[in-house]
């Protein structure tokens, strides 16, 4: 912990403001096995630290999960919907797991609750993984048909739809870093196959979600890093904001494929989601310089900045000309103090964002429980809510009751 001021309230927000957090289908399910991050995790020599395994028997306990949000006064639930479990072969869709996911939405509605779906969070079907991927262009009309499927089953309980989560993260971490499935190191092709593929199912999707039933927003949600760039390559050097770098630095195509891409596939849509943990500083090129020694880091190891989503929801609202929604923010913390510190000193810097002009219109905090961290596995606690991995009792953490507090001082 260190000495900060701590926010006692947020203060009024415009009408219609959605507060909120956030999961995703495979994180907490369970037994997702029908996958590519399944097959990945159970393959040996791909760094995954562990089996998502039963993960918080959320397939199973998912009112309980919505009993949380509601508990904390919270406006919605975003969550995402499992393309494997809908479409476990190609063109075969089931009515169970429609259903599944439909009584899920229906009771949210009931306890007061709105849906913030995600149709893709990280996860692939299998057969869709063997056919290549978000390498094979044709994987473009198979997520509209997934989506135009699922939209007509329980598109009436959907309050805000996300297409593709992080697509930028799936495309950089599978093809270049090799961390996430396929697990391809350095495959620029790839990557910028990948990164056209993921950017036109998104386009593709949008109308297709748009003619209901339902009417609702629809948007992407991307990873946006707090990025400082030092194109003299010293970390203790000058810094460039994002909005003042040269045409032609050396990292401009990484930068692009991190970000900008995806910014102007969001061109006419509701919203663009922004999901910020972190501030990164980095070379010419665009990759990571070494940290500072002394260096604040959460249990990711990433450095400890609250205050970063201040900087990227300046620069996605200018860059994209949309309304934000913050989809995802939050911290791996063991000590539940630093969870609250993060928050407080984030949303004081959302705060000054949104009284400077920029228009927020709601804000997820990631996550509502301790849940599979993907390749790190369960040790990284990103929860409002700790959950006992064999009983999968789930208890709030003080921070829930402080992320209470601030919603309510908003009402
Ligand atoms: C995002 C991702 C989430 C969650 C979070 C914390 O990249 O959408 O699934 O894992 O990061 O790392």
């Amino acid at each position: 912990m260190s000495d900060y001021t701590k926010l006692t309230s947020f203060g009024p927000v415009p009408e219609g403001f959605i507060w909120g957090t956030a999961t995703a289908a495979h994180q907490i399910e369970g037994g997702n096995t029908n996958t590519d991050w399944w097959r990945f995790e159970h393959t040996e020599g791909t760094g995954t630290k562990e089996s998502s395994g039963d993960a918080c028997d959320s397939f199973n306990r998912w009112r309980e999960d919505l009993q949380l949000v509601k508990d904390m006064g919270l406006d919605a639930y975003r969550f995402s919907i499992e393309w494997a479990r809908i479409e476990p072969a190609d063109g075969e869709f089931s009515t169970v797991a429609l259903d599944h996911y439909k009584e899920i939405m229906e009771t949210a509605r009931g306890m007061g609750l709105k849906n913030v779906v995600t149709f893709h969070h990280f996860t692939t079907p299998l057969w869709l993984a063997d056919m290549g991927g978000w390498t094979n262009p044709v994987i473009v009309e198979k997520f509209a048909r997934y989506c135009d499927v699922a939209v007509k089953h329980f598109g009436e309980f959907i309050d805000v739809a996300c297409t593709i989560n992080e697509p930028n993260m799936v495309a950089w971490i599978g093809y270049d870093l090799g961390a996430f499935p396929p697990g391809h190191k350095g495959d620029m092709d790839s990557f910028r196959t990948a990164t056209k593929n993921f950017a036109a199912a998104h386009r593709a999707a949008r109308p297709v979600l748009k003619a209901g039933p339902g009417d609702f927003p629809v948007g992407i949600t991307v990873a946006i890093s707090d990025t400082r760039f030092h194109l003299d390559g010293d970390r203790n050097g000058p810094e460039t904001s994002p909005f003042d770098l040269p045409e032609d630095f050396p990292g401009a195509e990484h930068k692009w494929l991190m970000v900008d891409a995806y910014l102007e596939a969001a061109e006419g849509d509701d919203f663009v989601g922004v999901q910020t943990y972190s501030t990164h500083h980095v070379g010419p090129d665009g990759q990571q310089l070494p940290h500072p020694e002394g260096q604040r880091v959460t249990q990711m190891g990433w450095p400890f900045s609250p205050a970063a989503i201040g900087n990227t929801v300046r620069y996605a609202a200018a860059k994209s000309g949309l309304p934000v929604i913050v989809t995802e923010n939050g911290v791996a913390a063991t000590d539940d103090a630093d969870r609250v510190e993060y928050i407080s000193v984030a949303l004081t810097a959302l705060r000054e964002a949104m009284n400077d002009g920029v228009d927020v219109r709601g804000y997820f905090y990631w996550s509502l429980l301790d849940n599979f961290e993907w390749a790190s596995g369960f040790a990284p606690f990103f929860g409002l809510t700790k959950v006992d991995l064999k009983t999968f009792a789930r208890s709030p953490k003080p921070s829930s009751a402080y992320y209470a507090s601030l919603v309510a001082s908003s009402r």
